[in-house]
């Protein structure tokens, strides 16, 4: 069975819109009120602001106050920033463009130095070439392997080209099967 989704959405929106304009009336009738209660907490006490919005019978606002001086507030712990082994390789499956290629480059930055793609047209785009002469010109050296991960011996060749141990594999390929149509008219065996 089809279902469109955009008959569903334009329902859902007419739904809405006939629920608003009720609310609306209800509201100039004076049925409705808005709650103008107000429950403040201090901001060290943050966890209770919560606890009070979990409570079912909650009504109103709830207004946490930060204080003057933070230095009493628990903070989150500061996470580390990644560093990337200079003398490993990260293999890119698919990522020699689209996101892949935004992803290459912030991996150089958190220190990658040597780099390894592969995909079925790795280094014969003008949009991949671009890529490695960016990436080389960032200091890192780059590995191309022109071929499928489905294939075995690609992985293989893949896993072997720089020489260096792997030390991460970022999985980026994927084929959009949509052509000319989208969600609401594609067929199961497309997915
Ligand atoms: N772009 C986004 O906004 C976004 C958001 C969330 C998640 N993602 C996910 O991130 C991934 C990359 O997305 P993208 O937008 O960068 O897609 P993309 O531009 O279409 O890139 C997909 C890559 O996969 C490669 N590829 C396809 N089949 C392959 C195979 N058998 N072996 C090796 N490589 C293969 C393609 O290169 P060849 O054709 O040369 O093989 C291409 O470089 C996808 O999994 C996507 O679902 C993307």
């Amino acid at each position: 069975m089809v279902v469109s989704a955009r008959l569903l959405l334009l329902r859902l929106l007419t739904l809405l819109c006939r629920l608003l304009e009720q609310y609306v009336d209800w509201y100039n009738l004076g049925l409705l009120q808005v709650p103008d209660s107000i429950s403040y907490f201090d901001a060290v006490d943050v966890e209770q602001a919560f606890r009070h919005l979990q409570n079912a019978a909650h009504i109103g606002k709830v207004v946490v106050t930060m204080p003057d001086d933070d230095s009493g507030l628990e903070a989150m712990p500061y996470s580390k920033p990644l560093t990337l082994d200079p003398e490993a390789t990260y293999l890119l499956v698919g990522g020699s463009k689209g996101l892949g290629s935004s992803m290459a480059s912030w991996l150089v930055e958190q220190g990658a130095r040597d780099l390894t793609f592969l995909s079925r047209s790795s280094g014969a785009s003008s949009e991949s070439t671009a890529l490695f002469e960016e990436l080389r010109a960032m200091g890192c050296a780059v590995n191309v392997v022109a071929g499928s991960v489905e294939t075995k011996e690609h992985v293989e060749a893949a896993i072997g080209r720089s020489g260096k141990p792997v030390k991460g594999v970022f999985q980026l390929a994927m084929v959009l099967n949509v052509s000319d149509s989208f969600y609401d008219k594609l067929l199961a065996s497309q997915f």
